[in-house]
């Protein structure tokens, strides 16, 4: 069992992508983890000023302070990632910002989504180097889906052939994960990380 984040970003009223996010902590429960949902619009981080490190020790905001303690104690995360104009959701990116050395040594996994066909092909790339950067491994297994709205249902259950895909993506998805939070523990306790 792990115990998986799974960080979703889109601050729009009428988002589609919570679809996506609710359906992959679902899912994971459904195997044994404890998946937890990281809402960026219900955790509320102002826009970047300072980043949690940079707050002296205990005086974060405490938002801030759970958050950065959710990080550190999961074994991966999943990147529930739409797309804006070819790029990345600025919400999910603002919460990401926030943190440097708590994401480290853990696995990441990316799942994209869009109105379209594209499934967020783009931010689901930019998410790659992104993450690689903040010191996650980013496994190949990832999850596009597109159309969002002819593929899961308001209550995130999935619908038609494009639900159906989904179904059977997500075993090998879930599986590549749960191998390299597994490993990446392993090591953990077997050295501690070099930095
Ligand atoms: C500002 C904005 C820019 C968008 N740009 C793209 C885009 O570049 N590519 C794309 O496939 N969809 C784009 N879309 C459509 C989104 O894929 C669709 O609205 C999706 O539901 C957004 O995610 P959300 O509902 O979780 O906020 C855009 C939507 C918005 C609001």
């Amino acid at each position: 069992m792990a115990d998986i984040l799974v960080l979703y970003g889109s601050y729009r009223s009428g988002r589609m992508g919570i679809r996506l996010a609710d359906y992959i902590v679902r899912r994971l429960q459904e195997r044994g983890d404890a998946a937890e949902l990281i809402d960026a619009r219900a955790v509320g981080l102002p826009m970047l000023d300072q980043m949690y490190k940079e707050h002296a020790p205990g005086l974060a905001p405490e938002p801030m302070e759970r958050l950065a303690g959710r990080i550190r104690e999961a074994d991966a995360f999943v990147f529930v990632t739409g797309e804006y104009n070819w790029g990345v959701q600025p919400g999910l990116k603002n919460l990401t910002d926030h943190f440097l050395e708590e994401w480290f040594w853990r696995p990441a996994a990316i799942a994209s989504y869009s109105a379209g066909r594209l499934s967020g092909a783009r931010s689901n790339s930019a998410w790659h180097a992104i993450l690689c950067e903040m010191g996650m491994p980013v496994i190949s297994s990832t999850l596009t889906v597109g159309p969002i709205g002819a593929t899961l249902d308001v209550d995130a259950q999935p619908t038609g052939d494009a639900g159906k895909a989904l179904d059977r993506a997500f075993g090998r998805f879930a599986d590549d994960l749960a191998w390299w939070a597994d490993a990446a523990r392993v090591q953990r306790e077997r050295q501690a990380p070099p930095y």
